[in-house]
């Protein structure tokens, strides 16, 4: 089963995707945890990236794909995978569906993580996340420890208010018409209200994808 989970930054899509992924026994790719590995290896395509994360712009469709394409043709998806943040424009969308096919495969879910803006300023301005293993966490001071895998805790650099303030125009005008290009596909869009505890909503999560 293809999973892919839409919502803007910081509805909790990168914690939600763990829990399914454990849940659900499929792994997890995260677009913006390959980019953000790529920027700490120093690689071509992490290169092309840096920039516009920082400034928390889309980075070029062409890289997605390539991203997209090399993890779906992977032994590791062969059973599915939980797509977290990797289609953020109707190209992607496109690309994705293409890809797919040519293997024999397809999305087979669309989750929709909504919260309101008030409360997502509030979690991306708080947030630190694990160096190593990427965990997120909330009100936990920069310097200290992961609790999963001993990594330091930073802040992203995209949680600068600016970059903040940017994300979520970049969401509103480049990726909510992704919700609409599925809709029009015959893919029905579940939306998850993400506001709540965690577990809560991971509950509604796989309610919705009758689990
Ligand atoms: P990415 O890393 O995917 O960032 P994002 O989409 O902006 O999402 P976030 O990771 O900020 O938020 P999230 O929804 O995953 O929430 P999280 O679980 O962390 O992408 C970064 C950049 O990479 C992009 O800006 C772009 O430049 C590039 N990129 C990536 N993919 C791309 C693509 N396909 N196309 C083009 N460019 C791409 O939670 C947020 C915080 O809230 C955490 O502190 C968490 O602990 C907390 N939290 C989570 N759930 C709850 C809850 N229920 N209640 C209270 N707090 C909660």
């Amino acid at each position: 089963m293809i999973i892919v989970l839409l919502g803007p930054p910081g509805a909790g899509k990168g914690t939600q995707a763990d829990k399914l992924a454990q849940r659900l026994g499929m792994p997890k790719i995260a677009t913006g945890d390959v980019l953000r590995a790529a920027v700490r290896d120093g690689t071509k395509r992490g290169r092309e990236a840096k920039s516009y994360m920082d400034r928390g712009d889309l980075v070029p469709d062409s890289v997605i794909l390539g991203i997209l394409q090399d993890v779906m043709t992977s032994p590791a998806t062969k059973k599915g995978a939980i797509l977290d943040g990797a289609v953020r424009t109707v190209p992607q969308a496109e690309g994705l569906g293409v890809t797919l096919a040519e293997i024999g495969k397809k999305v087979d879910k669309v989750l929709l993580f909504e919260v309101d803006d008030d409360e997502l300023v509030k979690r991306l301005s708080t947030r630190t996340v694990c160096e190593g293993c990427q965990t997120p966490y909330m009100g936990r001071e920069p310097g200290t420890v992961c609790e999963k895998c001993g990594g330091r805790l930073v802040r992203r650099k995209d949680d600068e208010p600016e970059a903040i303030r940017n994300r979520l125009e970049v969401y509103r005008t480049q990726t909510e018409p992704v919700i609409d290009w599925y809709g029009k596909n015959k893919m029905k869009v579940l939306r998850i209200d993400a506001d709540g505890p965690v577990d809560e909503v991971t509950a509604r999560a796989l309610g919705a994808l009758g689990k």
